[in-house]
């Protein structure tokens, strides 16, 4: 019989069952349209079972019956689940390896739930390569039953120090969260490279090349990281077609599948601000701003600067650390919020490889809650780190600013830590405001209650 069934056998669900197949699971495929079931049944690959008829794959499936979903988010999930009811019994257990915005997980988990059927949000990170030789793995439902899935799902992972990057997460929902907050910190990293990128360009007047050279240097630096390497491949890609540099040719336009902006919708749920995380969602949605774009477009303003390639490194590693701190800062906000006990030593433990946020200051985040910080930025190491890198910051970002270059997310680091800073934001302002029209109260200064103002109103 076989230990497990993976449904959709596009990309991702192919290379995951070549995953499990590899570390010697005996597997079952599926695919709605057999054509790509049978292409795998072709190769022959030894302990891969491809069929054509759900009932008969379910069938060929060991108890408890384990089922690894594969499919696009949204609607299709749903259905092959109706699809799969049928055939499945008290105990079986169905894992969405997709990603599902977390409270639709929520939604179903609940639903299975009452019919005795486990289901599991998996997020998987790591892209085509990641899911074949090993991705990051964010498991989260039914405590009890994790142990039915840990082996099969720990053996795919990537490992670090021997260590799985696979951990329970917590209950329902939860690791699809944090999945999605996990792309919310992938889009703020790769906007700030991005930004990065441009100031080497368009300041510094750098060559794709030379660019390159110096992602590959930082990479050897405190910001080493997957997206700091691929990004030094991306600049040094010819096209095939013309010989150019690959980078001149794409268009300079962004897609999205929703993660970001789901991370950045919850955030203003939760009432947290993860304003870097925001800014690159809404930098890729500018880019696709394409008739007012050219309207508006001009060209950068002609001016020369001195600008260190260190003070543009420093600027990069305190935005980072500031992006992940707020990433990170949602996960916490969440657990309080939804109950998950969410154990964030150990998120940061399995993002560290086979993921598409790897970088080596998980190893830094790691250490921070070890030694029992509760906030990244006031810890020691970061706090350093925002003391001596402000600087920078501010210089870079200053300069981009007076050249009209877009760097939206390095600003908005600037701002937070301006925000944080700052001994006066002018809310004070606001609650007299409020207090005024809406008789909504403030607080007086130095004392718990609220009161109400006589603005004397009628006289004015
Ligand atoms: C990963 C990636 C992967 C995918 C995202 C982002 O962790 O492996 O995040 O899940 O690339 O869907 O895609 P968009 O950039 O299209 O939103």
């Amino acid at each position: 019989m076989n230990e497990i069934g993976v449904i959709g056998l596009g990309v991702m669900g192919r290379n995951i069952a070549l995953n499990m197949v590899s570390r010697g699971f005996k597997v079952a495929g599926f695919n709605r349209s057999f054509e790509k079931t049978k292409e795998l049944i072709e190769q022959g690959i030894q302990n891969f079972e491809g069929f054509e008829h759900l009932e008969e794959f379910v069938a060929s499936l060991s108890k408890p019956k384990k089922i690894f979903l594969m499919v696009p988010a949204g609607n299709a999930v749903g259905l092959v689940i109706d699809e799969l009811l049928p055939h499945l019994s008290e105990g079986d257990i169905i894992m969405d390896g997709g990603n599902s915005f977390f409270e639709d997980t929520n939604r179903r988990y609940e639903r299975l739930e009452e019919l005795g059927i486990k289901y599991f949000g998996v997020g998987v990170s790591g892209g085509e390569e990641g899911a074949l030789k090993g991705p990051s793995i964010m498991p989260s439902g039914d405590k009890a039953h994790y142990p039915y899935i840990a082996q099969i799902l720990e053996s795919i992972a990537a490992k670090k120090d021997g260590e799985p990057c696979c951990k329970y997460i917590g209950p329902k929902g939860s690791g699809h969260y944090v999945k999605m907050v996990h792309n919310g910190i992938e889009y703020a990293d790769m906007q700030l490279l991005a930004e990065i990128y441009l100031i080497f360009k368009y300041i510094k007047k750098y060559s794709n090349q030379k660019i390159a050279d110096i992602f590959e240097q930082w990479d050897q630096r405190e910001v080493s990281s997957y997206l700091v390497r691929i990004s030094a491949d991306v600049l040094r890609e010819k096209d095939h077609q013309s010989e150019e540099d690959l980078i001149d040719i794409i268009e300079d336009i962004a897609g999205n599948k929703g993660t970001g902006r789901w991370t950045s919708m919850e955030a203003l749920k939760q009432e947290y601000n993860a304003s870097l995380l925001s800014a690159a969602y809404q930098a890729r949605v500018m880019s696709n701003q394409r008739s007012l774009r050219k309207a508006m477009q001009e060209p950068f303003a002609n001016l020369q600067f001195e600008l260190d390639d260190e003070l543009i490194y420093q600027a990069y590693a305190l935005s980072k650390s500031i992006a992940f701190a707020q990433g990170f800062g949602l996960y916490q906000d969440a657990s309080e919020r939804y109950h998950w006990n969410l154990n964030l030593k150990e998120i940061a433990s399995i993002f560290r490889s086979g993921c598409i946020i790897q970088a080596r200051l998980l190893q830094e985040i790691m250490d921070a809650y070890d030694s029992g910080a509760t906030q990244l930025l006031t810890h020691e190491k970061f706090a350093a780190q925002v003391k001596d890198y402000k600087h920078s910051l501010q210089e870079v970002a200053i300069h981009a600013l007076k050249l009209s270059l877009p760097t939206p997310v390095l600003l908005n680091a600037l701002l937070y830590l301006n925000q944080l800073s700052s001994p006066a934001l002018g809310a004070n302002l606001i609650q007299g405001q409020r207090d005024y029209f809406g008789a909504h109260t403030y607080q007086r200064k130095g004392t718990e209650g609220f009161e109400h103002h006589d603005w004397n109103l009628n006289a004015r």
